[in-house]
């Protein structure tokens, strides 16, 4: 059976104060409400700099993990400011998101890097959690699937079938992020069935079948048992609502 995984995405937010606080406050609450969803692996992704406050605070918890929300394709060298995939690695770090829409929007990163990043995450033992959707415009005029697929296409699929079976995909409509306006189950279940059946095309029916497909965008605790509840749809990259301890514990419970 194929994992299901609830990521939360803090994004460039909070100080260390409110990251400690906010660390806290999901560990005691997973601990009181959610410590039953063991079937469900939790992944929490701050800013880097609080990565190691993180792992600190998780030890005691069963089935959560940590997350960098981005690394750099290559291993080290003069690139001011980047933090490579070793490094994650080389402080305990499991997960990394790669090829999340802002970093495709603002900072350039292309198809090609991404399948970089993957590689390097890969290699370095991290489970890149490989994010991809369309714009609103391509949603509303164009083929929109096909831009999907052909994300995964070309970041993913020159790797062999063990490395890609390490790989989450999350789905995440560009329109939905952040704006409140959520897929409908019905459009996530859509393109989940789809980008599971382009899956399949190249690596097979039981790859596919174990691959997490995530969804993304504005996911919160009203929306999330329906959209989780769709066959294909295994669980969740939460950016705004992740930032709300009792929403995100919600979220976690709802994919249980
Ligand atoms: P959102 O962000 O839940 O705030 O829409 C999701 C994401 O960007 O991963």
């Amino acid at each position: 059976m194929r994992k299901k995984i609830v990521a939360g995405n803090w994004k460039m937010n909070k100080t260390a104060d409110e990251a400690q606080a906010l660390l806290s406050e999901i560990v005691n609450l997973i601990k009181e409400e959610a410590s039953s969803a063991t079937e469900v692996t939790v992944v929490l992704c701050p800013p880097s700099l609080y990565l190691t406050m993180a792992q600190q605070q998780v030890a005691t918890v069963g089935n959560v993990s940590v997350g960098a929300q981005n690394c750099h394709e290559k291993a080290s060298g003069a690139y001011t400011g980047e933090i490579s995939a070793p490094m994650l690695k080389s402080i305990g770090i499991e997960y990394v998101i790669l090829g999340h829409s802002e970093r495709r929007q603002y900072f350039d990163e292309s198809n090609t890097q991404l399948a970089e990043k993957v590689n390097s995450a890969l290699e370095n033992g991290l489970t890149p959690i490989f994010c991809c959707g369309e714009s609103r415009d391509l949603r509303e005029n164009g083929d929109y699937i096909g831009f999907v697929k052909d994300q995964i296409t070309d970041s993913l699929f020159h790797l062999s079938p063990e490395s890609f079976s390490k790989v989450v995909v999350a789905y995440e409509p560009i329109w939905a992020i952040g704006t409140g306006l959520t897929a409908s189950s019905a459009q996530a279940q859509d393109m989940h069935f789809e980008l599971r059946r382009h899956i399949a095309g190249q690596y097979g029916d039981e790859i596919a079948q174990e691959t997490s497909i995530l969804y993304g965008g504005s996911a919160n605790a009203q929306n999330a048992a329906e959209l989780f509840a769709q066959p294909d749809v295994d669980g969740g990259l939460i950016g705004g609502a992740s930032l709300k301890a009792p929403d995100f514990i919600t979220v976690v419970k709802a994919a249980q």
